[in-house]
């Protein structure tokens, strides 16, 4: 059986939201807490056993090539100074592979999947987007990867979001559940508002069997002018069983401003020397805020 080996990370979108930050930053080196947020989704395919990597990069995003690299100076530097534990943490000391490939224009992210196909051969794959980090036990992709393996069907993660926020996310319509599998009869990208078919939602994992690259490579133009992942997935589905899996774990929205700023707060407090100085800080703030409001 062939296993699921090889990840691809897209990150050459324009980061609007985030403007200006990310003018001359690329979005995915925003940091939560000291992090930038693709190493963390970097970790995360380590994590579920993945051993090559393929990020899609665009204009400006040299930083992030930079980050995974060796640092030889800032290393020896430390190393003088006795700063171990940083050094460790700059180390990159994984036997993981990254590789890097340009999409020349931000058409899309079913446009970005399809430029790094012949990285990725007849073989299974995983995508992996840096909009949602997830926290869980098991990393939520390595439980997508034990569906796949399970089924031989590629397999999208999914969990349920509130009603007001459907149209923001790829949705699908599941006709039959075991568990937290789900086989879905339609993906429908960005449903307007109260037209969703159901409340589960496309949350940047999936492991796809290579066919998705057939229905990739007709750029079909989609929802918003972009080249949509969702459409050729709806796609596939139509000659290979997709299944939807409602993964465990807790997902952050890093991809949006307040998102971004929620997810960095918790995240600073689960570290132990943050801990107590920010909630001292915040409810400070509340106090404040609260006596104003009143
Ligand atoms: P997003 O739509 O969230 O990213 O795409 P974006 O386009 O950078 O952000 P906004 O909407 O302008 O603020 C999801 C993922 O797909 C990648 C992005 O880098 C992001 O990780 N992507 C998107 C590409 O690699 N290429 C594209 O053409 C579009």
């Amino acid at each position: 059986m062939k296993t699921v080996k090889k990840a691809i990370i897209p990150a050459a979108g324009l980061g609007t939201r985030f403007l200006p930050a990310t003018k001359a930053m690329p979005k995915e080196m925003l940091p939560i807490v000291d992090k930038p947020t693709i190493q963390y989704i970097v970790e995360e395919a380590i994590k579920s056993g993945i051993e090559d990597i393929i990020i899609v990069t665009g204009k400006g995003k040299r930083s992030i090539e930079d980050h995974f690299d060796y640092a030889p100076e800032l290393e020896q530097n430390l190393l003088e100074k006795q700063k171990l534990e940083i050094l460790e943490k700059v180390r990159q000391s994984s036997n993981v592979d990254i590789h890097y490939i340009r999409q020349k224009e931000p058409k899309g992210l079913g446009h970005a999947v399809w430029c790094a196909r012949n990285f990725i051969g007849n073989e299974p794959f995983a995508v992996l987007l840096g909009d949602d980090i997830v926290q869980a036990e098991t990393p939520s992709l390595r439980q997508l990867i034990n569906e796949y393996e399970q089924t031989l069907s590629s397999v999208i993660g999914v969990q349920t979001v509130g009603d007001n926020e459907t149209h923001r996310y790829g949705i699908v319509d599941p006709s039959q559940s075991n568990g937290r599998r789900y086989e879905v009869s339609n993906f429908v990208e960005k449903p307007a508002p109260g037209t969703a078919p159901s409340n589960l939602a496309i949350m940047g994992r999936y492991v796809f069997t290579p066919e998705i690259f057939k229905f990739l490579e007709e750029q079909e133009i989609g929802a918003g002018g972009e080249i949509q992942l969702t459409d050729a997935i709806q796609k596939l589905n139509t000659i290979q069983r997709v299944f939807a899996f409602d993964f465990e774990g807790k997902r952050y929205d890093v991809g949006e401003k307040l998102g971004f700023i929620q997810t960095s707060v918790e995240f600073a407090l689960q570290h132990e020397d943050l801990k107590q100085p920010l909630l001292r800080f915040l409810s400070e703030i509340v106090e404040n805020e609260s006596v104003k409001v009143k």
